[in-house]
């Protein structure tokens, strides 16, 4: 079933690594698909030509200069607009996108870019109907990766970095977003996501 009469919703999961966002955006994937909404997940970096590019970085990130870094994450959306975002909006379509342009804001941000700068260079991209916005200390989250997933950190998931990064998402204030807190348990947050879809898709 696809949505009647209006375009389909784009829906960003946003926030520090560690604070849950692919975890939620599969709960909720499974929820509409379940109400039998016509459903894409899909996320940023892709795994086209530049997210591979992009994820060759993530050991590596001082190869490239800041703008080049910023013009790989800008090449890359452009890409996932055209292949994917646009036609499933236009056919009417959910598409829940595991980050979007405000993380290139905060992160690119928090490595010194100027965020408003970032924000005018992503005009290109449509503005999510919804943006959530997942946030918890960022010791759970480094936790979350380190003791949870046994990985290691790589060079975009560092403290301190991320400790700037929090703060760049703290500092955003568009009507899209919706500010979660995630350092409730997976349930609690799942039905604080839920809230606001219902809300966006039911008005
Ligand atoms: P992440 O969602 O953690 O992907 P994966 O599961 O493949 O590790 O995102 C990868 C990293 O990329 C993350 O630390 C944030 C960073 N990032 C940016 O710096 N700018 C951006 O525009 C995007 C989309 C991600």
């Amino acid at each position: 079933m696809t949505l009647p009469n209006r375009s389909g919703y784009l829906i960003a999961f946003e926030g520090t690594d560690g604070t849950g966002k692919s975890t939620q955006l599969a709960l909720l994937h499974a929820v509409l698909q379940d109400k039998g909404l016509e459903v894409v997940a899909t996320r940023e970096p892709t795994d086209g030509t530049y997210g591979r590019q992009i994820r060759e970085l993530y050991n590596n990130r001082s190869k490239l200069s800041l703008d080049e870094e910023l013009e790989l994450f800008l090449a890359d959306r452009k890409e996932h607009i055209d292949t994917l975002i646009t036609p499933a909006l236009a056919s009417g379509k959910i598409i829940l996108c595991d980050r979007y342009y405000l993380s290139t804001v905060a992160y690119q941000g928090a490595a010194g870019l100027d965020p408003s700068d970032i924000l005018r260079r992503n005009d290109f991209a449509p503005v999510p109907d919804l943006a959530l916005l997942l946030y918890a200390p960022i010791q759970t989250g480094v936790d979350r990766i380190t003791k949870g997933r046994g990985d290691i950190l790589n060079d975009f998931e560092k403290e301190d970095y991320l400790l700037e990064v929090a703060r760049q998402f703290e500092q955003l204030t568009l009507p899209c977003i919706r500010r979660v807190d995630a350092s409730a348990t997976i349930d609690e947050v799942h039905r604080t996501v839920l809230n606001h879809v219902f809300h966006l898709i039911e008005k």
